[in-house]
């Protein structure tokens, strides 16, 4: 079964909170996506390997420690996970980028895949797939789905708020995939809403609505 890492630390406690509240403006909503996402890719990349490497510093030649092995790629959800893409990139400005747009059918809920760009060696990468919601969890087990489809097998998924039935889905379509969650809320609404959530996080993020 998957690792599942719930975020204890306080600062994403605290910033989820803020995230929560109705009144908080897109701008603050949106640089929060991104911070809330760059300490939970803190963690996300915690188990990445290191080697070692010659350097020398102004005074002495000295070895330092510098990621191995595999390079990464972070792949956004469209829209939403976009600003959490800026917020892992913050941190590993190299990584490439793959984008897969799906959006929610309103009425049955189900992901309807929009778009899907990936880097021509994404299947040699270590890859962060990164959405604020999980909500159904339709859209992050098709995009994941997806990617194994194109032969990507080393896949992490990196969500602000997770709710339990998503979460329980996602596991047993995936087993192999670690899951990283700011939050783990109560449940979904009768409209696929996580409760207590914090809404639409697009429609937040970009201000639609
Ligand atoms: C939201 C969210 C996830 C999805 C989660 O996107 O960003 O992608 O819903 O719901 P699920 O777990 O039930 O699939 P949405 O479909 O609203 O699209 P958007 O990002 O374009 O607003
Ligand atoms: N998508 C969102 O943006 N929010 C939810 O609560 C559920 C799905």
């Amino acid at each position: 079964m998957s690792n599942v890492q719930i975020m204890d630390h306080p600062l994403i406690q605290h910033k989820i909170g803020i995230m929560r509240v109705k009144t908080t403006s897109t701008k603050e909503f949106r640089d929060l996506v991104a911070e809330v996402a760059m300490l939970i890719y803190y963690e996300a990349s915690r188990n990445l390997k290191l080697a070692d490497k010659e350097i020398e510093t102004p005074l002495v030649k000295t070895t330092v420690k510098e990621i191995a092995g595999k390079k990464l790629c972070v792949v956004p959800i469209l829209r939403a996970g976009m600003h959490m893409a800026d917020g892992v990139l913050r941190l590993s400005p190299n990584a490439k980028v793959g984008h897969i747009g799906l959006y929610r059918d309103e009425k049955t809920l189900e992901p309807v895949e929009y778009f899907c760009k990936l880097p021509s060696d994404a299947a040699d990468r270590e890859i962060f797939v990164v959405d604020p919601m999980l909500a159904t969890g339709g859209s992050a087990i098709a995009a994941i789905t997806l990617l194994k489809r194109r032969g990507i097998q080393k896949i992490r998924f990196l969500c602000l708020i997770a709710a339990p039935e998503g979460l329980k889905k996602l596991q047993e379509e995936h087993p192999d995939v670690d899951v990283y969650i700011g939050a783990l809320d109560e449940r979904l609404n009768e409209n696929g809403y996580i409760l207590p959530g914090l809404g639409d996080a697009g429609d937040r993020i970009y201000g639609t609505k």
